[in-house]
Order: structure tokens, then sequence, then C-alpha cells
């Protein structure tokens, strides 16, 4: 089922997401929910607070781990209960971001080089994903929404009072 995008300046979009302590049919009937509405909107991944649920799942695209053969490859969504990030290399590496709750804005945005995610999927078995570039970007830049942040969050105030402005004339 197709849910409404929680769009920013909701402030909901600040609040910390509850970890998933069972990964029962109302879980899995949400994570369906969320990829719904990432496919139906177009994206590269989505994290449950911004269907309005405060729950600790995100949707990523595992084709983008590996993009060094410069082949365009189907998108392949997978669930992760729970995530967790660790940094693998921390020097900062920039790359472009977007996000459906931030219409019309793209900016770069500096982060841990390689990072891993650790999770389970929707039956509860663990998985682990691992990269560096816009992967290793699309990885953080989801568990940044359950800790109720949003690579706006990451830029410079002068940036990010332009975008306010901008919407504000909308
Ligand atoms: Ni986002």
């Amino acid at each position: 089922m197709l849910r409404p995008l929680v769009l920013y300046p909701d402030p909901v979009l600040a609040k910390v997401s509850e970890p998933v302590h069972h990964i029962d049919n109302s879980v899995r009937e949400l994570a369906l929910d969320m990829l719904d509405t990432l496919k139906t909107v177009g994206g590269i991944g989505i994290a449950a607070p911004q269907i309005g649920i405060f729950r600790r799942i995100v949707i990523i695209d595992k084709s983008l781990e590996d993009l060094t053969d410069d082949v365009e490859k189907p998108q392949d969504f997978v669930f992760v209960v729970n995530p967790v990030i660790t940094v693998i290399d921390k020097v900062k590496h920039i790359e472009n971001e977007g996000c459906l709750s931030v219409p019309e804005l793209r900016a770069k945005v500096a982060r841990p080089r390689r990072v891993a995610m650790e999770g389970l999927d929707l039956d509860g078995k663990p998985v682990r994903y691992e990269g560096d570039g816009y992967f290793g970007a699309c990885l953080q830049h989801e568990v940044d929404h359950l800790d109720g942040k949003l690579f706006l969050d990451h830029l410079s105030y002068l940036k990010r009072s332009m975008y306010e402005k901008k919407m504000k004339k909308k």
C-alpha cells in the first residue's frame, strides 16, 4: 500500500525511531508499504520514518554495492531491520546526495568513506552490506533518518538557509 511521504520541514523527521523487537507480520506489512512507496515515487532507498512510522527499518538498493564495472544493473531492494553502521574507513569522502523527504535539493555531503551496515532481514536473519563511495553514503543516509537526521543537517548553515528560503517562496 502506497503511503504519503513525510516532507521537510515536518518536525517529525527529527524523531528518533524505535528498534523492532519482533519481526512479525505487521512489521513485514509495513516494510512492503515502504517498498510500494519507494517504487512509486522512484528512489534508491527509504527509511520507515519517511512514511511516518518511527521504527528502525530501511530499504537500500543493493545493486549500487558494486559500481566498478560501469554496467547499469536493475535495482535490487533489500530490507534491513535495526541497521547499525560500522565505520571501516573514516577518511571523509564527498557524494552528491538527495532525499525523497527533501524535495528539489541535491548537495554535497562529506561522510566516512567506507562503512558496513548490519541488521536483520524480514525473516530475522542477520544481513551485512559493506561499501564505499555512493553506496556507502546511501547506507549512512538511511540510518541517519532513524536517528532523526537529514542530509540537510550535514550542510553548512548558509546552504541550509538558502534552501529554506527557496522553499518558502513556493
Ligand atoms: Ni533520505
